[in-house]
């Protein structure tokens, strides 16, 4: 069989680029390989990326803004597709994330809900999920010529689920092990995990995954405030590793009812961004907390939430975990995370052959490779669909040019 070229694209909630993945792919489900031919992350204009944190901040804007941003991702989108294929044969397929910039979970509306209530005559549909990714399959398709599939999560959403993660089903097939349990820890924006045991009978059925909670997000935006915007995140965690963390602020922020919430579940900046983070820092105020404590403080967050949830929703701790994502390169988060897991292997996926830094974007490859083979890409279990789907929309190019 041919390997098929394929290009990721995606960008997550930290907000601070795309990632392009060049792959190619055979195999279907054991059988799945995958080479990253290349990567890049191609960093957004700074107005854009202004213009995108405003709208996840719950800025108002207007259907003409909204359609105008929508299209100067999709472009910044295509460009990167085009760039991470220069000096490589062309591909035949993108998969694109798009940009996240407003993800509500099923059973989440508001007290002032205009949906028709319990009463109406119009049946109330059962509180689906709501994920809005833009950066329009259909422009990236036009400017690139490529065949793209996007709009990944409403599929999942249809039947139920809350269209995150999405990823474990790829994390199953690329990096389940024989006889060791295993959790593949992205840390983003926001932290999320998945769950592999050792493949013995009826191990896909035992995969679980769910958004841990916060990754980078609060600690990007703490170094934001600390520096009036002049660093946008803790380059290898060296600030918050000069800081002590303030344990009683952590047990605190540890009752967040999102950590007690049993999976499958998932979140976003609408819980763990700006609003979340200035009441972290009024906190932090009464212990009188350095800039430096408070990142560690931060951090010991994000690092206990992960623990935390492990040891309350899993069946058994897993034997080894493997990071990715952006967090991974933090090197005083990866050491507390070290440190709290005791007898638990910690390495990052680039140490078993997978790119920490591209994951992401490599599984939205897969997943349009997948989409175009028929082949479901969601795993219920971790989005709480009712079950399997083909995900993904697809847009036709017309040939590369
Ligand atoms: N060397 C580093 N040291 C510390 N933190 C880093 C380093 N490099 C990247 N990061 C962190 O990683 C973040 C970007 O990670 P990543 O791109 O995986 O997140 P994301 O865009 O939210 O993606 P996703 O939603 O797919 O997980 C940065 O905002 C920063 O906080
Ligand atoms: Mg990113």
């Amino acid at each position: 069989m041919h390997p098929t070229r394929v290009i990721g694209l995606m960008s997550g909630t930290s907000v601070d680029g795309i990632d392009a993945a060049l792959v190619e792919i055979v195999g279907t489900d054991l059988d799945l390989k995958v080479e990253l031919l290349a990567g890049e992350t191609y960093p957004y204009p700074a107005q854009l990326r202004e213009r995108i944190l405003a709208v996840c901040t719950g800025e108002a804007i207007s259907m003409t803004e909204l359609a105008e941003l929508d299209d100067a991702i999709a472009v910044v989108f295509a460009q990167a597709a085009q760039n991470i294929q220069i000096g490589h044969p062309p591909a035949v397929l993108i998969g694109s994330h798009g940009q996240t910039v407003y993800h509500r979970p099923p059973e989440f509306y508001s007290s002032t809900s205009i949906l028709p209530s319990k009463e109406s005559p119009v049946p109330n549909p059962q509180s689906p999920g709501y994920s809005l990714q833009l950066g329009r399959g259909a422009v990236i398709a036009r400017l690139t010529g490529i065949t793209t599939i996007s709009n990944f999560r409403v599929a999942d959403i249809a039947v139920g689920g809350h269209g995150a993660p999405l990823v474990p089903r790829v994390d199953a097939y690329l990096l389940s092990h024989p006889q060791e349990s295993r959790c593949i820890q992205n840390i983003g924006g926001i932290g999320n995990v998945t769950y592999i045991p050792a493949r013995h009978n009826h191990w896909l059925g035992q995969i679980r995954g769910w958004d841990t909670g916060p990754g980078n997000s609060l600690l990007d935006l703490a170094v934001q405030h600390f520096t009036n915007g002049a660093k946008s995140y803790d380059e290898n965690g060296s600030w918050a590793a000069s800081g002590t963390p303030c344990y009683p602020l952590v047990e605190k922020w540890l009752s967040h009812d999102y950590f007690h919430l049993p999976p499958p579940k998932s979140t976003g900046r609408e819980l763990f961004g700006l609003t979340y983070l200035q009441q972290c820092l009024q906190d932090c105020q009464a212990y009188q907390l350095t800039p430096a404590d408070v990142l560690a403080t931060i951090t010991e967050l994000t690092v206990a939430s992960i623990v935390d949830s492990y040891r309350n929703f899993l069946p058994q701790m897993p034997q080894r975990v493997l990071l990715c994502g952006g967090g991974s390169r933090n090197l005083y988060l990866k050491d507390r995370l070290e440190l709290l897991l005791k007898s638990v292997t910690v390495l990052t996926t680039d140490e078993v052959g997978l790119s920490a830094a591209f994951k992401e974007a490599i599984a939205f490859a897969v997943l349009a490779y997948w989409r175009q083979l028929g082949i479901p890409g969601n795993l219920p279990a971790a989005t709480g669909a009712d079950q399997e789907v083909v995900l993904g929309e697809v847009h036709h190019g017309i040939g590369n040019r």
